[in-house]
C-alpha cells in the first residue's frame, strides 16, 4: 500500500516543476507515494487523477484526500487541495525527472524488448537487491504513467532503479529515457508485439534501439547476441557493449548445457568473463534463459560476483502473476497459466514448454487472440495455429475473435490428428475441456490481456480438488 517515504516535495515545488496552478497550502509536503489508483493512496501521498476507460480519477479526489493524500494532481478543478495541470502524464514525468536528478549516485537500468521485460526485470531486481536498496516496478509498470510512478517511489536511500520500458510507437522509449536517464540499457529481443502499430520488425527495432541511443559514453548497453536486430544496435550507442546469448558463442554472458526438468525449469552453466557457475531456475520454459542471462549481465556490471549471481538466480521466484505459472494438480493434470499476454514469439515459447511438459502424453492448448498485431494479425494467428498443430497437441481450443484463423492454421498440418474447436469465450473453453482431462495431461492457457483467460486457468487448476 502507499505511504512509504519518498523524496519529499512541497506543493509549491510540484506546481513549479509541472507548470501547474496551485490550489492549496504551498508549504504542505508530499512525503508518501504518488499513485493513480485511489485505493492505493496512503498518508502523505499525492493522488494523480487520470481519466481511464472505466473510471475518471477526478471522481475519487475527495476519497483520496480523506485517505491521506496531501493533494491531487488534476486536469480540472476538484474540491480539495490540488495542482491543476494540462497533462497529468507530462506532470508526472517532470516530477520523476526531478527525483532522478536528486539521486545522482543511483544507478538507473532500463529494460526493453518485445517479450520478457517483466520476467527479466523481476529477475534482475532479485539479483540487484543483494547490492543495495532497489526500486523496481511491480508487474508491468512500463508506460508514460507506470514509469514515472515507479521512479517517484525512490527515496534518498535508493541505489538502484530497475525499470521496464515499453513502446507502442517511435519516440516512446526516448521519452521514458528522458524521465529517468539510464546508464545501463538492456534490449532483450525484437518481436511482433505491437508490430501492427509499428509497421514491421525493422520499425520495432528502430524504436527499441532508442534505449541504447540514450545511454552515455560511460554507460553499458546489454544486448542479446542471439537476436540479429538487437545485436545490430551496438552501432547505435556511445556506451560500452556487453552481449548475452544462449547460441552465440562469442557472447560475453552465456548459458551452456541448458536442460529442462520435468516441469520445464531450466538448469545451465552460467559462463561469464569471471568464470562459470551452475544455475537452476525456478521459472518455467527455455525462453527464460536469455532473460536470466540479461539479468546476470546487468548484475555483473553493477558489481555482483559470479557466485552471488548464480545463487540469486537459482533462488529467484516469479514475482509477477500469470506468466508461465505451472500448477500440477493432485490428480496429475498440469495447468500452465500463461494468460498475462500473448504475441507470436511468446506463444511459440509457451507451446515449446507445453510440449516438453507433456512429454509423450497429451497436451492441450486454450489459445485466445493476440492483440495489436494490425495488418499481420490474421497471418500471425494462422501461423500460431500451425505451430500448435505441429506441437502435436491432443486438442486446440481457440477462443474468441481470432478462433477461425487459429484453426485454419492448424488445419494446414494435414498429419495432425488432434481435436480442433472454436468457442466464443473462456467459460465455453472450460466446459469443453474440463471433463476430458486425465492424469498426465498438460493444458496451456494463453491469450492477450484483454481476453482475461487467467480465470479459466485458475478454474482448471482447482478443478481436481472439487
Ligand atoms: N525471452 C522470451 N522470449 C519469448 N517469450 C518470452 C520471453 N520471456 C518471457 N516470455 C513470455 O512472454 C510473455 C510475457 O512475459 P513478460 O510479462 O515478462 O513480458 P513483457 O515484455 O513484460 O510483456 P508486456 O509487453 O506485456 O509488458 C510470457 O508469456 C512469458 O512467458
Ligand atoms: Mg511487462
Amino acid at each position: 500500500m502507499g505511504g512509504r517515504p519518498v523524496i519529499p516535495l512541497t506543493l509549491a515545488q510540484i506546481a513549479e516543476l509541472t507548470g501547474g496552478q496551485l490550489h492549496g497550502e504551498p508549504t504542505a509536503v508530499v512525503t508518501g507515494e504518488v499513485v493513480i489508483d485511489s485505493r492505493r493512496v496512503g498518508p502523505g501521498g499525492l493522488f494523480a487523477a487520470v481519466a481511464g476507460e472505466r473510471a475518471d480519477g477526478h471522481d475519487f479526489a475527495c476519497a483520496a484526500v480523506a485517505a491521506g493524500a496531501v493533494a491531487v494532481l488534476a486536469t480540472r478543478p476538484v474540491p480539495v487541495p490540488s495542482v491543476l495541470v494540462a497533462d497529468v502524464a507530462a506532470a508526472l514525468a517532470a516530477l520523476a525527472r526531478f527525483v532522478t536528478d536528486a539521486l545522482p549516485s543511483a544507478a538507473i537500468a532500463g529494460i526493453t524488448g518485445s517479450s520478457g521485460k517483466t520476467t527479466t526485470k523481476d529477475l534482475a531486481a532479485q539479483l540487484i537487491e543483494r547490492l543495495g536498496p532497489t526500486i523496481a516496478p511491480s508487474g508491468s509498470f512500463n508506460n508514460e504513467f507506470g514509469h514515472p510512478l515507479t521512479v517517484l517511489r525512490a527515496d534518498s536511500s535508493t541505489r538502484y532503479l530497475v525499470l521496464e520500458l515499453s513502446a507502442r510507437g517511435p519516440g516512446h522509449i526516448a521519452y521514458l529515457c528522458g524521465i529517468a536517464p539510464p546508464r545501463y540499457g538492456m534490449v532483450l529481443n525484437v518481436g511482433h508485439a505491437h508490430a501492427g502499430e509499428f509497421g514491421g520488425l525493422d520499425q520495432v527495432a528502430r524504436a527499441k534501439g532508442e534505449l541504447v541511443e540514450a545511454l552515455p559514453a560511460d554507460g553499458v548497453a546489454i544486448l542479446n547476441a542471439d537476436d540479429p536486430r538487437v545485436l545490430a544496435m551496438a552501432v547505435r550507442t556511445a556506451a560500452r557493449v556487453v552481449t548475452f546469448g544462449v547460441h552465440d558463442r562469442a557472447a560475453c554472458v552465456r548459458a551452456a548445457d541448458v536442460r529442462l526438468d520435468d516441469l520445464g525449469r531450466p538448469s545451465f552453466t552460467l559462463l561469464t568473463p569471471e568464470g562459470s557457475a551452475p544455475v537452476t531456475l525456478r521459472l518455467h520454459g527455455a525462453h527464460v534463459v536469455p532473460d536470466a542471462l540479461a539479468a546476470a549481465a546487468l548484475a555483473g556490471e553493477l558489481g555482483l560476483d559470479l557466485a552471488g549471481i548464480a545463487d540469486r538466480l537459482s533462488a529467484a521466484v516469479a514475482r509477477s502473476r500469470w506468466r508461465m505459472e505451472v500448477h500440477r494438480r493432485g490428480d496429475g493434470v498440469t495447468v500452465i497459466n500463461d494468460a498475462y499476454n500473448a504475441n507470436p514469439e511468446s506463444v511459440q515459447a509457451a507451446l515449446r514448454a507445453l510440449r516438453h511438459l507433456a512429454q509423450d502424453g497429451r497436451g492441450f492448448a486454450i489459445l485466445g487472440h493476440m492483440a495489436e498485431l494490425g495488418a499481420i494479425s490474421r497471418a500471425s494467428h494462422e501461423d500460431v495455429g500451425e505451430l500448435a498443430a505441429r506441437a502435436d497437441l491432443a486438442g486446440l481450443i481457440a477462443v474468441g475473435p481470432e478462433a477461425e484463423p487459429l484453426l485454419a492454421g492448424a488445419r494446414r498440418v494435414r498429419s495432425w490428428t488432434g481435436e480442433a474447436l472454436a468457442v466464443p469465450d473462456g467459460a465455453a473453453a472450460f466446459d469443453a475441456l474440463a471433463n476430458q482431462l486425465k492424469p498426465g495431461d498438460v493444458v496451456l492457457v494463453k491469450a492477450s490481456r484483454a481476453a482475461h483467460l487467467e480465470s479459466i486457468a485458475m478454474a482448471l487448476q482447482e478443478e481436481a480438488d472439487r
